[in-house]
C-alpha cells in the first residue's frame, strides 16, 4: 500500500498547506495554481512530476500559465553554464508577476541551486524568491510550502541527506509515456561533470517498488516506459550481491503487455555482455513487451587520451569491442551517443578521433556538447581550448554525424515502421508525430484519435531529423 502524505509528513505542515489550499479555493472560487517549470534532463523532468503530484495532493491545481499560478517552481540544470543562465534569467522575468501578485510564492529547486555558489546568487540577487532547495529532499516539499504561507520568511534548503523518494504522488505528463526512476546520484566523478557534486553518490530503488510501479503503468496502458538513472547498468550496488541492471530488466520483461522499454543513461565501463544478451533476448519483433533496439552509449571522446583525463574508465578500443559486440547480437540496432568538444587539453588529433569514431560506428543519432566549465570539478583547474578551436570543430562534428543521420534515415524509405503516436505535429495540425522504436521522429497524416497507441505507418520520404509516412491501412 502507498503511504499517504499524511504518513510521511505527520508534522502537520501537509494539513496546514491543505488548508490554506482550501480557503483559497473558497475565497476565489478556483484552487489555486501551480506552474512548474523544467530545465535539463529526463530525471529533472521526472522529479518535477513527483513535485506536481505532491502540490496537487496538497491542493494545488496544475496550469501551464505561470499568470494564473499562486505557486511556481523552477526544477534548475547545471550540466552546463547555458542551461544556469537560461534559468537565471528566466527567474529575473518573475520579479514582474511577484510585483502584480504578491501573494505569488516562488521556488527554485534541482541542480543548479545545489551548489553553493548559486544559492548564494539567488538569495542576493533575487529577493522575491522565496526558497529554494536542492536535489536531496524533494519529499519536503509540504514543509517548505507550509513555512512560507505561514512565516512569510525566506527559506533556502541545502542538501542535506540524500534519501530515495518512494511512494509519493505523482502527476505525470502523459497517460502513455512514463518515467521510472531506478536509481539516482553518481559515483563516477568524471572530471567535466557537476553531477555527482550536485546529484550524491549512487543508490537504487528496491526492485519490488519498481516493478510494482511498472505492473500499476501497464495496467492503465502504458505504452512506454524509460528507466532512468545517471549510470542504469549499475544498477543494485551495494543494494543486492547478484542482482544488478540486466536482472531487472529480465524481471520487468516478465511483466506482459504491449509495450516499449527504453532506459537511459548507460556507462561504457559497465555495460555488460550479460545486459547485452538481456537485450537480444526481448527485443525480437514479437516481444510483449520489447525493449526497443536502441542504445544510448555516452563515447563523450574518441581519443583514449582524453577518456583518460576525463576519468572515463575505459578506452577507444573497450568502446569499440563493445559495439562489435552489440552488432553482432543485434544487427540492425539504433546507436546513439553524447560527445564533448573541446575539453580541456583536446588536440586536432584527438578530436579527429572523435570524428573517426563516428564513421567507424555511424551512429543514428548523437547529442553534441561544446565543453562547459563547472566550478569545483577537476578539469575547471585544466588548460583550457580556446572558443574559436570548440566552435569551430564543434560546426565539424555536427556535419560529420548530419551526414551519417542523413543516410542512415534514408535506410527507412520504403519500409513500414510501427509508431507510437505522441501528439499532433506542432508546424502542421494536419500531421501527427509519433517514434519508432529507434526513436526516430515520424510524421504522417492520421486522426488525433491515434494518439497514445501504435500505428503501422509507411516510411516515404527522410531527411536528417525525421521521417515522413503514411499510415498502412
Ligand atoms: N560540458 C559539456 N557537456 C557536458 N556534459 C556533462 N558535463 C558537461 C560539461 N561540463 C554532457 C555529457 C553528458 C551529457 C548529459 O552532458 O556528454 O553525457
Ligand atoms: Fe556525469 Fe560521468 Fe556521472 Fe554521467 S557518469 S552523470 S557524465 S559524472
Amino acid at each position: 500500500m502507498k503511504p499517504s502524505l499524511k504518513t510521511l509528513f505527520p508534522s502537520g505542515c501537509e494539513a496546514y498547506v491543505k488548508a490554506c489550499c482550501q480557503s483559497f479555493t473558497e475565497a476565489h472560487g478556483r484552487r489555486p495554481g501551480v506552474h512548474i517549470r523544467t530545465f535539463g534532463c529526463q530525471q529533472n523532468e521526472a522529479d518535477s512530476e513527483r513535485i506536481a503530484g505532491m502540490a496537487e495532493a496538497l491542493g494545488y491545481e496544475y496550469t501551464d500559465n505561470p499568470e494564473k499560478a499562486e505557486f511556481i517552481l523552477y526544477n534548475t540544470c547545471a550540466v552546463r553554464e547555458h542551461a544556469e543562465l537560461k534559468a537565471l534569467s528566466l527567474t529575473g522575468q518573475l520579479k514582474h508577476l511577484k510585483a502584480k501578485n504578491p501573494h505569488l510564492l516562488i521556488g527554485i529547486c534541482g541542480c543548479m541551486v545545489a551548489q553553493e555558489h548559486r544559492l548564494d546568487d539567488i538569495k542576493n540577487k533575487y529577493p522575491y524568491v522565496d526558497f529554494l532547495f536542492g536535489t536531496a529532499s524533494m519529499e519536503k516539499l509540504p514543509e517548505y510550502l507550509a513555512i512560507a504561507l505561514k512565516q512569510g520568511k525566506r527559506a533556502f534548503y541545502p542538501d542535506a541527506e540524500y534519501g530515495i523518494p518512494e511512494g509519493l504522488p505523482v502527476r505525470r505528463e502523459s497517460t502513455f509515456k512514463a518515467w521510472v526512476s531506478i536509481m539516482y546520484g553518481c559515483n563516477n566523478f568524471c572530471t567535466y561533470c557537476v553531477v555527482p557534486y550536485v546529484r550524491g553518490r549512487e543508490r537504487s530503488r528496491r526492485k519490488e517498488c519498481i516493478l510494482e510501479e511498472i505492473r500499476g503503468l501497464v495496467k492503465n496502458g502504458c505504452r512506454e516506459i524509460t528507466l532512468l538513472g545517471q549510470n542504469v547498468n549499475s544498477y543494485g550496488k551495494g543494494l543486492y550481491e547478484d542482482y544488478g541492471f540486466a536482472e531487472l530488466l529480465s524481471d520487468i520483461c516478465k511483466i506482459e503487455g504491449d509495450y516499449w522499454i527504453r532506459f537511459m543513461t548507460s556507462h561504457p565501463k559497465d555495460a555488460s555482455h550479460k545486459l547485452i544478451d538481456v537485450i537480444a533476448a526481448h527485443s525480437g519483433d514479437d516481444c510483449r513487451p520489447k525493449i526497443v533496439k536502441q542504445f544510448h552509449l555516452p563515447l563523450q571522446s574518441g581519443s583514449s587520451r582524453v577518456l583518460k583525463a576525463m576519468n572515463r574508465h575505459y578506452d577507444r578500443e573497450a568502446y569499440r569491442s563493445l559495439m562489435t559486440y552489440m552488432k553482432e547480437k543485434i544487427p540492425d540496432v539504433a546507436l546513439s551517443t553524447d560527445i564533448i568538444v573541446g575539453f580541456p587539453g583536446e588536440t586536432e588529433e584527438d578530436f579527429e578521433d572523435t570524428l573517426s569514431m563516428l564513421e567507424e560506428v555511424r551512429y543514428d543519432a548523437f547529442f553534441s556538447f561544446i565543453y562547459s566549465i563547472r566550478r569545483g570539478t577537476p578539469a575547471e583547474k585544466m588548460e583550457q581550448v580556446p572558443e574559436d578551436v570548440k566552435s569551430r570543430r564543434f560546426a565539424r562534428l555536427l556535419d560529420t554525424q548530419n551526414r551519417i543521420s542523413r543516410e542512415k534515415n534514408q535506410e527507412y524509405v520504403g519500409r513500414v515502421e510501427r509508431v507510437l503516436v505522441e501528439s499532433v505535429s506542432k508546424t502542421d495540425a494536419s500531421l501527427l508525430t509519433g517514434r519508432n522504436e529507434k526513436n526516430r521522429l515520424v510524421h504522417f497524416p492520421g486522426d488525433a484519435a491515434l494518439i497514445g497507441t501504435f500505428a503501422e505507418v509507411k516510411i516515404l520520404t527522410a531527411d536528417t531529423y525525421c521521417l515522413t509516412g503514411e499510415l498502412v491501412p
